[in-house]
């Protein structure tokens, strides 16, 4: 029997192992641990591959969340809407600068935020006269959402963009890379997401120089033209030089992994479509695929069935956050009826750059198995 690996860091690592070793021998040698050479280094090779103006490295997804949010000057009394459906970051980062999340549900096919939804939320909130201040969306596994549809809501009622794109990183929409479709994007460079170091890392992509300048100093701690003038309340935040030279070589294979988890992607998207709901790809966009995500209603038994086989499979995620005990609170809008179907139906299935054609047959033959025994 086959024995899959849900994410294969090991066969990546030695199919980069030369350059990884030089960057990360240059590191020691050079002992620049904070803010060395390779951080400025990734973040104008980033800027350069997103086209996005500026690159600020930071030191995880979370918390180039909250710096963007502080960055915007957005807290108590604040605001923003978020998708229900998500990781808890999203919301958690709201609620660490004492600001409202009010959450949002998602659509069925896409994963992400809903249009609709969210603009009888943004109208739910003005009526209550509320002080809206932005929206969060989140290009769940991978995709980007439709940045067209939401920086022209941002636009009509006066609110920021700061876009999660912790899982999206690699994507495109409409000729654009995540990165630089909205007025503020963070990503995380966790080891499972599709450009991730070995450790804890993020980064935020901005076109505004005041946000750019605003955001180097809040990530380390505030400071002013001296290391000791503190001009705002900031973090520890920076990324660690070592994380920024694993990044370096990781991204010089970036563009072919993102390929080949497209490449997988579309022949389970064919082989799969009659059995289980597929995720839908709009004709424009590129997904990171970060996760590949179908749904059944016969969950348990599916995965039970997958895992006897070898096959691992992951459910992101269980619990939407209008459901979590911690932010029970916070709930304006109520229909969020897709965001609690969602949690109990879908599941993910192996998707890295580094399966084999075997591994992809086995698990379509077992998914499809298993659609048979449990319809
Ligand atoms: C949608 C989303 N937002 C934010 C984060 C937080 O990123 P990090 O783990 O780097 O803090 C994650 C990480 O899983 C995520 O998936």
């Amino acid at each position: 029997m086959l024995q899959i690996k849900f994410l294969d860091l090991a066969k990546q690592q030695k199919t980069i192992e030369k350059h990884l070793r030089f960057n990360l021998d240059k590191v020691l040698s050079e002992s620049k641990f904070i803010m060395g050479p390779e951080v400025k280094k990734l973040e104008s090779s980033l800027a350069e591959y997103t086209k996005a103006s500026y690159c600020i490295s930071c030191s995880s997804g979370t918390d180039a969340l909250t710096l963007s949010l502080l960055a915007l000057d957005i807290g108590i009394g604040d605001i923003v809407f978020c998708p229900s459906f998500t990781f808890p970051a999203t919301a958690e980062s709201i609620l660490m600068v004492g600001a409202t999340p009010v959450f949002v549900d998602v659509g069925k096919n896409t994963y992400n935020i809903c249009y609709k939804n969210l603009l009888n939320a943004i109208e739910k909130c003005k009526k209550e006269k509320l002080r809206i201040k932005a929206i969060m969306p989140v290009d769940l596994y991978g995709l980007p959402a439709n940045y067209n549809k939401i920086n022209a809501i941002a636009k009509s009622f006066n609110l920021h963009v700061i876009a999660d794109g912790a899982q999206s990183f690699g994507g495109i929409f409409r000729k654009n890379k995540v990165g630089n479709l909205t007025e503020i994007t963070t990503t995380s460079f966790f080891p499972a997401k599709p450009l991730g170091c070995y450790g804890d890392g993020g980064a935020i992509f901005t076109r505004s120089l005041d946000i750019k300048e605003k955001l180097e100093s809040l990530r380390a701690h505030g400071k002013g033209k001296g290391k000791y003038d503190i001009n705002y309340m900031g973090m520890n935040a920076r990324l660690d030089t070592i994380q920024a030279a694993v990044l370096l070589s990781k991204l010089e294979i970036f563009d072919w992994e993102i390929k080949e988890r497209n490449r997988i992607a579309k022949i389970y998207s064919n082989e799969l479509k009659s059995s289980f709901h597929i995720p839908e790809i709009p004709k424009d966009s590129v997904s990171a695929w970060a996760q590949y995500t179908i749904q059944s209603s016969k969950r348990d038994k599916v995965m039970s069935f997958l895992k006897d086989k070898n096959i691992p499979v992951m459910i992101y995620y269980p619990k939407p956050m209008h459901q979590q005990p911690a932010y029970k609170g916070f709930l304006l809008n109520k229909d969020l009826s897709k965001s609690s179907e969602l949690s109990n139906n879908v599941f993910s299935i192996p998707i890295h750059p580094y399966l084999t054609d075997l591994e992809v047959e086995y698990i379509i033959e077992n998914l499809k198995k298993a659609n048979n025994l449990f319809l």
